[in-house]
């Protein structure tokens, strides 16, 4: 079901989202699959000359999963969090053998690859193929505990899943991509963990940690 949430997240988006990304133009299953494992542990204006060089070099999945390891560590080189790479190899291989060389549309296929866990799976099925999935990474889990008020620190397993269920309620019903990048964009650049730019926020107007002026204590912090 659709809400208020969704529909103000992409009117903002549209004016001040995201639009120019390199894995967005062209889009294709590959390079969202590449740009969201870059993504994973690395801010977006350090990837991009990365992904850039990467899909220079290796432009489609049957090219990485042909590839050294030597080669695809060496375009990964500097980006740190090297098992990311290994994992991306791997997963090109199995696709190779079990999709015929191309990404799996299914959620639950895409998560049995090495590398790609639930909220990774939903970044790429939302991007890739419009598909509904909600996604909940660190910038989504921050706002949603400001906007709904939610209490604990968003690890915890009883709070994560709580904030999966929040997540699911506000997906729209089309403009899922958009849906997905404008969350990101979001958390990213106005709802920050320092500092929120909330006069500049879609959802100022519901949100709880707004209202009540809690956004310096919301989300809670890990546990000492
Ligand atoms: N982090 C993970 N995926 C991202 C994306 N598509 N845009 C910006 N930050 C991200």
């Amino acid at each position: 079901m659709s809400d208020a949430f969704a529909a103000r997240l992409l009117a903002w988006f549209d004016h001040a989202g995201r639009h120019d990304l390199p894995w967005q133009h062209p889009r294709s299953p590959y390079r969202v699959w590449l740009s969201e494992i870059m993504l994973q542990q690395t801010r977006v204006a350090t990837v991009i000359p990365y992904f850039q060089r990467f899909v220079a070099a290796l432009p489609e999945l049957p090219a990485l999963a042909a590839a050294s390891q030597e080669q695809v560590l060496a375009l990964w080189s500097g980006l740190g969090y090297y098992a990311r790479a290994r994992n991306l190899h791997a997963a090109a291989k199995l696709c190779t053998e079990r999709h015929a060389g191309k990404l799996p549309r299914g959620i639950d296929e895409l998560q049995a690859l090495p590398g790609i866990g639930r909220s990774t799976a939903a970044a790429i099925a939302a991007q890739a193929w419009g598909a509904r999935h909600a996604i909940l990474d660190g910038n989504v889990k921050r706002v949603l505990a400001r906007y709904h008020g939610v209490e604990g620190w968003p690890n915890l397993p009883r709070v994560e899943k709580a904030l999966w269920a929040l997540a699911e309620g506000h997906l729209p019903d089309a403009r899922l991509a958009d849906y997905t990048q404008a969350q990101m964009d979001l958390g990213a650049t106005v709802c920050t963990r320092a500092d929120p730019a909330c006069l500049l926020c879609p959802l100022r107007d519901d949100c709880v940690a707004r209202r009540e002026g809690r956004t310096a204590e919301l989300p809670t912090p890990r546990p000492g």
